[in-house]
């Protein structure tokens, strides 16, 4: 697979400055991702995973470096232009799930179709329906966010970063509130469903089974991206199998 790479990230920095003064979150990343592929961001807590994940999605603005979208330089882009870019193009699932508490689960579902416009309201919905029987929610289309489980509410999330056909998926600690087989069970879905969209997958995480299910890892610390053991193995194996 000759493809342009879907993320091309290089000499990424990010700073804040806040009262005690100015932090370095991120430092000198590079990173490349290819289209239908995976990848997963794995490293302790505070690191500067969900950081990176933002800017990889255009949802932030890096301080220097460069991180390439789809063929779009986001660094420089103005935030109504990545907004642009993202609503076409990315899909987000997050750990806290971020369903809006006073939509159904069908109107969560359907709000980024609306949001995008060129679909009529029918059609809008008449897509997020197939979409939440796809995930197992056909029977809690009217539905609140509260009166679903965790589970469920993940589930919503999926069908909803799903509904626009993103060609990248990015997700933060999706299964961080659920329990083990609950999480097994979305992530599983969450698999198969950028299986059968050919999105690409960029997945936070801190379990690392789940991990080793993407095709490539890549490991933060303290905000530099290294290479330790058990991750240089696994992408040994993954040259030895010509991927
Ligand atoms: N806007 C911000 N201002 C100050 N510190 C921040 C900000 N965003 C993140 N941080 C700090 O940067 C570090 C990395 O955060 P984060 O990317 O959320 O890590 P992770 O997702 O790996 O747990 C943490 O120490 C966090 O407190
Ligand atoms: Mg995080």
């Amino acid at each position: 697979m000759n493809s342009d790479p879907v993320i091309e990230v290089r000499g990424l920095c990010k700073r804040v400055t806040d009262a005690t003064g100015e932090l370095t979150i991120l430092d000198g990343i590079d990173l490349t991702v290819h289209a239908g592929g995976s990848v997963a961001i794995v490293g302790a807590s505070g690191s500067g995973k969900s950081t990176l994940l933002g800017l990889l999605a255009g949802l932030d603005s890096a301080s220097a470096g460069s991180v390439r979208l789809l063929g779009h330089e986001l660094t420089g882009m103005a935030e109504d232009q990545r907004a642009a870019l993202r609503n076409g193009s990315v899909g987000f699932v997050f750990q806290s799930f971020q369903l809006m508490p006073h939509l159904t689960a069908l109107e969560n579902v359907a709000l980024p179709l609306e949001l995008q416009g060129g679909l009529s309201t029918r059609e809008a919905f008449a897509r997020a329906r197939a979409l939440l029987e796809r995930v197992g929610l056909g029977q809690r289309t009217s539905h609140y966010p509260k009166l679903l489980s965790g589970g469920e509410q993940q589930r919503v999330a999926l069908a909803r970063a799903f509904v626009t056909h993103p060609a990248v998926l990015f997700a933060d600690e999706p299964t961080g509130s659920l329990d083990a087989a609950t999480g097994h069970a979305v992530i599983d879905l969450m698999f198969e469903l950028n299986r059968a969209n050919g999105a690409t997958l960029v997945l936070v995480t801190h379990d690392i089974d789940l991990a080793k299910r993407c095709d490539s890892i890549v490991t933060i610390e303290a905000g530099h991206r290294v290479i330790d053991g058990a991750h240089a193995a696994h992408e040994a194996s993954r040259v030895e199998a010509g991927r």
